[in-house]
């Protein structure tokens, strides 16, 4: 046979490189040309031919040189004098082919991977590989984010930014969180709040800034109460969101107190930080002022395991697109939209309980779901359970795709282990403050007032008179529980048990 390279290149490690190199690139190539030509996105091959082959590649031009290095050596140790590199003669043929290829060769494989190192920053930072690379670890995410306002909004964005520092970091503690994935070392669920998150105002401030948001926003709740006729209750709140610049003048509400004039400053005993014994706050002109907790009373070695941290919008945003509903919200949105049928008797009760079972994995669940609704009305409201067998077959089917949107069993993902602060019905959220149990030196309480945040302005048992007005109404909880509602923290009651 005749050779076409050096002699040195006739080994066995050297050849054994070749081959490992000239399969991954004509492997690499191939992947290319697919991308290129077929329209709908495959999760895993960029991974492949970014990331992967190239790594293989490279391994196999390594075991080339170090081939023809050790059949040198080799040839030399006969040989007592010193260094002795390989001639080159371009006037010999076989030298000259050699060289041709191999400069060739090199030229091709710089200027690819110029071009594979700038899809791999590429791929490595697309919602695709951060939300299915991992598949099960970040399915929860990547799912709840899928149907939040942010849907479009990279993973990158809010989670590395701009900027060649925060990429660095992010890559580095990747390539630790790859590590953890590939020998199951991860957590269960995964620990919530990030504790280096990057700042806000690096982020959210982007597209939303304070400055920006004066209007009130009106919100209408809907929701259906636990008994037979499943009774609709509303409540039409008016949010305080304000916000304030320089040509519209500073006003008030719940953006512009928390973010621009002032500065708040809080300590928390958790890791969640939902127990807050102390909160300071400095306004524009300097006046500081700092409540304490009346309830929460820390001995001197849980302060010094406090953790004190300046507000900023994730200190009341935290879920703002991996939002896990809780059941009661999920099930009234489904039912004010028709989704399922409101006319089954006690529907809105069993629904929540068949969601919040604790379930082993998501097949279990889905088929509990079907067994324990079907047998609940079969056995209950056997005639019922007959004439309106499609709609209890409808209920089944949403209830599940709930189930599927908010739940996630195999890693332990729902709204209870990810408390939303926004609000203050299923987390304590602003009552972690506003409890008006955190008072100052000067005697002023943190106001738990029901119209401070949002004005109430219309509320509406089914059947009866729309309540409404302008300057706020006083609040009626949905069945009576006296004055509990007032003296406890919502959640107190409502949250996950
Ligand atoms: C709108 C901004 C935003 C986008 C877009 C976003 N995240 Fe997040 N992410 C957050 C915030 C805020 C937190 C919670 C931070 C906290 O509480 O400290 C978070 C938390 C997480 C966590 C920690 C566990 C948890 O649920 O709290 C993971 C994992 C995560 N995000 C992955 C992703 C992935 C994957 C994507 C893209 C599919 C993504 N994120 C897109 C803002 C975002
Ligand atoms: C790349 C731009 C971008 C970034 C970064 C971003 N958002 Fe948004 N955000 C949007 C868009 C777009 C919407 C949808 C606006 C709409 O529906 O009117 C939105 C909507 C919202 C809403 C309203 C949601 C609702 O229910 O209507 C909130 C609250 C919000 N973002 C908070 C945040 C927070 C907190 C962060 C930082 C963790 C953040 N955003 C980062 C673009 C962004
Ligand atoms: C004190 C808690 C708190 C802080 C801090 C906070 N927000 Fe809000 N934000 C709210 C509340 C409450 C609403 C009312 C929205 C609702 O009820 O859904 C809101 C509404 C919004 C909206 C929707 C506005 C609209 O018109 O729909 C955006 C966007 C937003 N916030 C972004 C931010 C950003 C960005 C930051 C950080 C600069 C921030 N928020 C800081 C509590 C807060
Ligand atoms: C970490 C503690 C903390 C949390 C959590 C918190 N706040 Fe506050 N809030 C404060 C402090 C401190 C003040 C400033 C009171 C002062 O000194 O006047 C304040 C003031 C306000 C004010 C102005 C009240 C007034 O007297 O004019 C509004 C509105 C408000 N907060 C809304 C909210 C909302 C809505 C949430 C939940 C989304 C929330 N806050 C969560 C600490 C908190
Ligand atoms: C510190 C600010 C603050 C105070 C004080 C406050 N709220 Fe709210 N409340 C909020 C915010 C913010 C939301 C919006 C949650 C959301 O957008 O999902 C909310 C939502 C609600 C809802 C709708 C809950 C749901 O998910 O169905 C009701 C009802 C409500 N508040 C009643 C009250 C009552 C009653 C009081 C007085 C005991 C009160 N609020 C005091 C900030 C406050
Ligand atoms: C002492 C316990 C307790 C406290 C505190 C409490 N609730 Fe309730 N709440 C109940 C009970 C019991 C029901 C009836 C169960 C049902 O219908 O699902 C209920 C039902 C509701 C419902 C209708 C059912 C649903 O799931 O939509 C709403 C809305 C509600 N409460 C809001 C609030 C708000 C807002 C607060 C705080 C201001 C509050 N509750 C404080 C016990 C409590």
């Amino acid at each position: 046979m005749k050779r076409i390279f050096p002699d040195s290149f006739y080994n066995l490690i050297t050849l054994a490189g070749a081959t490992v190199a000239a399969i991954s690139f004509g492997l690499i190539m191939f992947l290319i040309a697919l991308e290129f030509f077929s329209e709908e996105q495959k999760p895993y091959m960029g991974i492949i031919a970014f990331v992967i082959l190239p790594v293989i590649l490279i391994l196999g031009l390594f075991l080339i040189a170090v081939g023809i290095w050790r059949d040198h050596r080799r040839e030399r140790s006969g040989k007592p004098h010193g260094l002795r590199l390989p001639q080159i003669d371009l006037n010999n043929p076989r030298h000259r082919t050699a060289f041709f290829y191999f400069s060739f060769g090199t030229i091709l494989l710089l200027l690819f991977s110029a071009f594979g190192s700038f899809k791999a920053y590429e791929y490595t930072d697309s919602d695709e590989f951060c939300g299915t690379m991992c598949h099960s670890v970040m399915e929860p995410e990547y799912t709840a984010y899928q149907n939040s306002p942010h849907a479009r909004v990279g993973c990158a964005k809010c989670h590395i930014g701009p900027g060649a520092g925060w990429f660095v970091r992010s890559k580095l503690s990747g390539a630790y969180q790859v590590y953890a994935t590939l020998f199951d070392k991860y957590p269960r669920p995964i620990p919530t709040p990030i504790e280096n998150l990057r700042p806000a105002q690096e982020t959210c401030e982007q597209c939303h800034w304070p400055q920006n948001f004066f209007n009130e926003k009106q919100k209408k709740f809907t929701n259906f109460i636990s008994d037979e006729k499943n009774t609709k209750w509303n409540i039409t709140l008016l949010m305080k969101i304000g916000g304030g610049n320089a040509e519209g003048g500073l006003t008030s509400g719940i953006h512009w107190h928390m973010n621009i004039a002032n500065e708040v400053t809080y300590a928390a005993l958790d890791r969640q930080r939902l127990v807050i014994p102390w909160v300071k706050s400095r306004a524009r002109d300097g006046t500081e002022r700092i409540y304490k907790s009346t309830e929460v009373i820390p001995t001197d070695e849980e302060m010094a395991l406090a953790t004190t941290r300046r507000m900023d919008c994730v200190d009341c945003h935290n879920r703002p697109t991996h939002i896990y509903h809780p059941p009661q919200r999920s099930v009234n949105q489904i039912m004010e939209l028709g989704w399922i049928d409101r006319q089954l008797p006690y529907l809105k009760s069993l629904a929540v309980q068949v969601l919040e079972h604790p379930y082993t994995t998501r097949q279990v669940a889905l088929d509990s779901i079907r067994l324990v609704v079907d047998s609940y009305y079969k056995t209950n409201y056997p005639a019922l359970a007959v004439s309106q067998s499609d709609k209890i077959e409808t209920a089944i089917v949403e209830l599940q795709k709930v189930y599927r949107r908010n739940y996630f069993p195999e890693m332990k993902h729902d709204w209870r282990q990810y408390p939303d602060h926004i609000g203050h019905m299923f987390a304590p959220g602003c009552f972690r403050c506003h409890d008006g149990k955190h008072v100052s030196d000067d005697g002023k309480v943190l106001s738990k007032d029901c119209n401070a945040c949002h004005t109430i302005i219309a509320q509406q048992y089914e059947n009866e008179k729309l309540k409404m007005s302008l300057e706020g109404l006083a609040y009626e909880h949905p069945v009576d529980i006296g004055t509990a509602w007032n003296e406890m923290n919502c959640s107190d009651c409502h949250q996950a048990q």
